[in-house]
């Protein structure tokens, strides 16, 4: 047999098996069933990104199969086996979508199935910054329980996505070992067709984030090839349709390794042979070119991102240091040089083994570094990423930041030996490692006693942020010089140039103007440039001609002028990461924001992933914005329509998140008190109709101005 043999002989079975699932489903509920994926604004999105074709019902599912069809060409070419291995692929999407019909929940814990969209945009920043630098597909059973555990484990110890199918499930049930979303395992079904919803999170990242049109194959593919760094490992023995399933993988540009030997053919690069599954994770590395950043720190446990998200729950915890109970902060202090011995460590108080078990307690850390190049602007840069740092490590968990911080010891890392100079070491180590540029010198102090803790709170670390927050918030984008670019997700979205200003920070939320300097002095050839600001176009919308220039060179082209303020008129553009959606709402003259977290309907008829679906990969859509949630308080929220004031609805979690700064600005710009009474929420209006309702009983401003189109 040859490979052509397999894949086409694969791709055929399936084939069948999805058209007598068809039309099986078509005698059960009638044609004009519909189908669907739940959370996508993106229908089948295999079969959408490749064709641009939406599915709704079975009729359309059946001529969908039709057009598959024409894709199972029987030369034999390389480029037939290829598109009939996506044949294969988008037969396994059509086999996944019937078992949705009726809101049906197929997968059940630990597996996941479908992925939503959100989760696609989570994966974003992440993918962007290397946290994540690759995605593992691990399909079928590994020879042994252990083998595959520790297959899992060691990408997981490198950050990398893994997504399982088949039988590799089992085993990690069989193991006891945790998967989940939150440890980026990600168990998606036991049945092979399963492997499509990996599939499908990469093509709706070409689309979200690449700005690839739906039915461009061509360059669907090739953004695949280039930006989605994937990668598939198969357990012998590989049947037909998982050699075709592979083939439809190699189309994408993801190479597949294998311990099968019997009837496989080498490809190189792509159809990989390594019998030794104790190196798929060195060969696939090398085939996909991913490079791993290391993190080695001399501790305990392990460290990396995989266990960022990691959850310990109470009865699993050895020690609590909560600071909404106690007495807790977290603080960086610059320092003269001669003040700071490198790599010092001091412990004010107990150590972990001195508490009891499941106790809560007060804690402080104070980070003093020291540096020629070393500005107090940085601390709280270095100081946000606290949380990042001790969340990755293994067993501990950390939330909040500043003096509202939790951290908690789980018993495992507790019994592995991880104490007090652990956390200190993590601290210096990523510090010294990350800001290298910066810090020459740095040395760590732990607390843990009341008393202290109580003082350094007040005495030392509030009132280091009380006068940052005034530095920042007295700062205006006219009261500084230049403004900066980030071009971080440009490996996403290639023509997405975000500009960054102290009054309107990234669009990510993670991206102050503080930030972009700091990332600028760490790295001045990187990702944020200096933009100056002196050649003022239209002071009204916010356009320059020097901050125009920067983003036509640093979209190469793509993006010809962008303004600051407006929604309407150049609109800065979006990757795909936004915190928030803010979008014109005609009734009310005034517009709706939606943000990530909120999974219901707004007034405009849109869910968050539907809006998201028109604001992303880097084109400027007039009416529609991606944004900060701290922008939302901002004196330069779409200044150009009016302001804030044109703000009518918004998520009620989000309203009492913002509610504080923004009544603060609306007050100050319009003299109006508690302005958030006067904007809607979900609690009290969905739909237009209802919602002018309400906001012609407020009295809301947005109703008396003029339209915004
Ligand atoms: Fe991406 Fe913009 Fe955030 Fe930079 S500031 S990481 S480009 S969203
Ligand atoms: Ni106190
Ligand atoms: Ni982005």
């Amino acid at each position: 047999m040859t490979l052509f043999d397999r894949v086409f002989g694969g791709n055929d079975a399936v084939y069948g098996l999805t058209e007598g699932a068809i039309d099986g489903a078509i005698a059960q509920y009638g044609e004009d069933k519909a189908v669907s994926f739940p959370n996508t604004a993106y229908s089948l999105p295999c079969y959408y990104s490749v064709t641009g074709t939406k599915v709704t019902n079975l009729k359309e599912l059946k001529e969908a199969l039709g057009v598959v069809k024409t894709l199972m060409t029987r030369n034999k070419r390389l480029n037939d086996a290829f598109m009939s291995g996506v044949a294969t692929a988008l037969c396994a999407e059509f086999i996944e979508v019937l078992k949705y019909i009726d809101g049906a929940e197929p997968y059940a814990e630990p597996c996941y199935g479908h992925l939503g969209d959100a989760v696609i945009r989570e994966l974003g920043v992440p993918l962007v910054t290397g946290d994540i630098p690759g995605v593992a597909v691990i399909l079928g059973a590994a020879p042994s329980v252990e083998e595959g555990v520790e297959l899992v484990k060691s990408y997981q110890a490198q950050g990398i996505l893994v997504t399982l199918v088949g039988g590799i499930i089992d085993q990690c049930e069989e193991a006891g070992y945790k998967t989940g979303a939150n440890v980026r395992v990600i168990p998606l079904g036991k049945d092979v067709t399963s492997v499509i919803h990996v599939v499908s999170v990469a093509l709706r990242a070409a689309l979200i984030f690449g700005n690839i049109a739906p039915g461009d194959a061509g360059n669907l593919m090739k953004y695949t090839f280039e930006r989605v760094p994937a990668f598939v490992n198969a357990f012998k023995p590989l049947d037909d349709v998982i050699v075709a399933c592979g083939a439809g993988a190699i189309a994408l540009g993801f190479p597949v390794v294998t311990n099968e030997t019997e009837n496989i053919f080498r490809v190189p690069k792509s159809l990989i042979v390594q019998e030794d599954v104790s190196k798929f994770n060195a060969t696939s590395l090398e085939a996909r070119d991913i490079k791993i950043k290391i993190t080695k720190i001399d501790i305990p446990v392990a460290f990396g991102s995989a266990f960022e998200g990691e959850i310990i729950r109470k009865g699993d915890m050895q020690v609590e240091f909560d600071g909404s109970r106690v007495d807790c902060c977290e603080l960086v202090q610059t320092k003269e040089l001669a003040e700071v011995e490198d790599h010092h460590f001091e412990l004010i108080g107990k150590d972990f083994d001195e508490f009891e078990v499941g106790s809560k307690h007060s804690i402080a850390y104070v980070v003093e570094v020291a540096g020629k190049n070393m500005q107090p602007d940085f601390e709280p840069v270095f100081e946000r990423k606290f949380h990042n740092y001790v969340n990755c490590i293994e067993g501990v968990m950390h939330t909040g930041q500043r003096d509202m911080i939790r951290v908690r010891i789980s018993k495992d890392a507790f019994n592995a030996g991880f104490r007090a100079k652990d956390l200190a070491e993590v601290l210096y180590a990523r510090i010294k490692s990350e800001f290298d540029a910066v810090v020459d010198k740095c040395q760590v102090k732990i607390y843990t006693n009341d008393e202290d803790c109580t003082k350094i709170r007040h005495e030392l670390a509030i009132p280091a942020f009380d006068k940052r927050d005034e530095r920042i918030g007295n700062m205006t984008d006219e009261s500084v010089g230049v403004y900066y670019s980030c071009i971080m997700c440009q490996a996403f979205s290639p023509s997405h140039v975000c500009v960054v200003t102290p009054e309107r920070l990234g669009l990510c939320g993670a991206v102050s103007w503080l930030d972009a300097k700091a990332t600028n002095e760490l790295d001045p050839a990187g990702p944020c440039q200096v933009i100056t600001k002196e050649k003022v176009i239209d002071e009204r919308i916010g356009e320059y001609e020097d901050v125009n220039e920067a983003v036509r060179k640093f979209s190469q082209g793509a993006l010809q002028d962008v303004s600051l303020y407006s929604i309407m008129e150049k609109p800065m553009t979006s990757c795909g990461c936004f915190e928030c959606i803010c979008g014109i709402e005609p009734f009310s003259n005034g517009v709706c924001i939606a943000n990530r977290e909120y999974a219901g309907m707004t007034p405009l008829g849109m869910t968050f992933p539907e809006l998201a679906s028109m604001t992303g990969g880097g084109v400027q859509t007039p009416g529609f914005m991606g944004h900060g949630k701290q922008f939302i308080s901002s004196k330069k929220f779409m200044k150009a329509e009016g302001g804030i004031e044109r703000i009518v609805w918004m998520p009620k979690e989000l309203k009492d998140q913002v509610a504080e700064k923004l009544n603060a600005t609306a007050k100050e710009l319009y003299g109006i008190d508690n302005f958030t009474d006067m904007i809607g929420d979900e609690t009290i209006a969905e739909d237009p109709e209802t919602l002018v309702a309400f906001l012609t009983e407020k009295g809301h401003p947005a109703l008396s101005m003029d339209p915004m189109m």
